[in-house]
């Protein structure tokens, strides 16, 4: 079976959101500094300023960084899941179980078109699973400058190994604090939440990484958890309306990966073009729609995305999804770079891929 979810056009999506969901904290679980996967929370890490006038690209030459060309699937979610469920006796009830990041390019689809993506999906005890389609080493596109690819990618990484701590300000000392800008960058490490949340009719079930906290967690199950997401961006120099829509366009991402995990502040590294840290400006998540829609107004420039939209048509498009994946075997979702529309076309006629573990399959036996 094939199907096609058409993306265009996007005025069936306008209007008041469908109702959202909270995302709750259910479950976490932290890589450690081998990307060694542990059911805890070993790997929070404590939001505390930077150091401005920072040199982002020091340290690069002893950066210890995590080989994303292997394929994690979802194991790790899922182990944390099945762990979760041992306790309760009784399966999570979500119609969908994945990444945040799969979320993410579903609900910014309507908006960007130029990198496409694909992800396999399997139905298991009335539940999709969505993992990302890795297709070997990721062909990185190559853009001409003074600065290697890498590198920049390097001062995301670094802004947040300066901007972090391992425990709460009252009890990581000054030295620690101090010293943040020689010590080792390492993309390995990572404490990663697991929510539970909605979207329209969609029960979803998201894992993915959030980079600190703001103060402390709190101990009730449930509460709302001042995350910081922690981001690096080019400054925006006076009067070059380009730049500014560039950085409102990646503001729909920010707002996007945040919205999901519930992740209320976000905190922008604004760095030169040579990548020195200049100043950090905080951002209210829900702030963010509101905000590039009225400095577009302002700017009597046509807007650039609509939240609202990127919600309803994430959540028409799950609709889509459990409609239409609804037997055995493994499904493709695939959207093509520039086309308006997102296919699904089943790959396996039985069985579950590698989306589902042994570990997950034995244990969901028993219940
Ligand atoms: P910046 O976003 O500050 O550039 P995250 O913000 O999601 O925690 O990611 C941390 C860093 O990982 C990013 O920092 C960027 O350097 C790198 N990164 C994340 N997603 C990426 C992607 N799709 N392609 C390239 N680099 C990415
Ligand atoms: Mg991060
Ligand atoms: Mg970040």
């Amino acid at each position: 079976m094939n199907a096609t979810f058409p993306i265009q056009p996007l005025g069936r999506f306008a209007g008041d959101s469908e109702p959202v969901k909270r995302p709750k904290e259910f479950a976490c679980f932290s890589y450690d500094e081998d990307h060694k996967f542990h059911l805890d929370d070993s790997s929070l890490k404590w939001y505390y300023p930077p150091p401005l006038n920072t040199d982002l690209s020091k340290g690069y030459e002893t950066f210890v960084q995590h080989d994303d060309s292997i394929d994690e699937h979802l194991d790790s979610l899922l182990e944390t899941i099945a762990s979760h469920e041992k306790e309760n006796g009784k399966p999570i009830d979500a119609n969908v179980v994945t990444w945040r990041g799969m979320m993410t390019k579903i609900m910014a689809a309507p908006f960007e078109d130029r990198d496409g993506f694909e992800m396999n999906a399997t139905l298991y005890r009335d539940c999709i699973f969505i993992e990302e389609h890795k297709i070997g080493p990721k062909q990185e596109q190559r853009f001409p400058g003074p600065i290697p690819q890498e590198v920049m990618q390097f001062w995301g990484y670094k802004f947040e190994t300066l901007c972090t701590m391992p425990a709460p300000w009252g009890e990581t000392s000054r030295e620690f604090i101090e010293s943040r800008d020689s010590h080792v960058v390492n993309n390995k490490q990572q404490y990663c939440s697991v929510v539970r949340t909605g979207l329209g009719k969609t029960a979803l079930c998201l894992g993915g990484e959030v980079d600190a906290l703001w103060d402390v967690k709190p101990t009730t199950p449930g509460q709302p958890i001042n995350w910081v997401e922690l981001k690096t961006s080019a400054e925006i120099r006076p009067d070059n309306w380009r730049d500014k829509e560039n950085f409102e366009r990646k503001l729909m991402k920010y707002w996007i990966q945040s919205f999901l995990l519930g992740v209320p502040k976000i905190i922008v590294g604004f760095r030169s073009r040579d990548g020195f840290l200049l100043r950090t400006e905080e951002f209210e998540t829900t702030a963010i729609p509101t905000l590039v829609a009225a400095s577009r107004r302002a700017a009597n420039r046509a807007p650039l995305w609509d939240g609202n939209v990127c919600i309803n048509f994430a959540s028409a498009f799950l609709d889509f999804l459990r409609h239409t994946i609804n037997d055995e075997g493994v499904w493709r979702i695939r959207r093509m770079a520039g086309s308006p529309h997102i296919e699904v076309f089943k790959v396996e006629e039985v069985g579950h891929g590698n989306i589902i573990t042994d570990n997950f399959m034995n244990w969901r036996i028993k219940l």
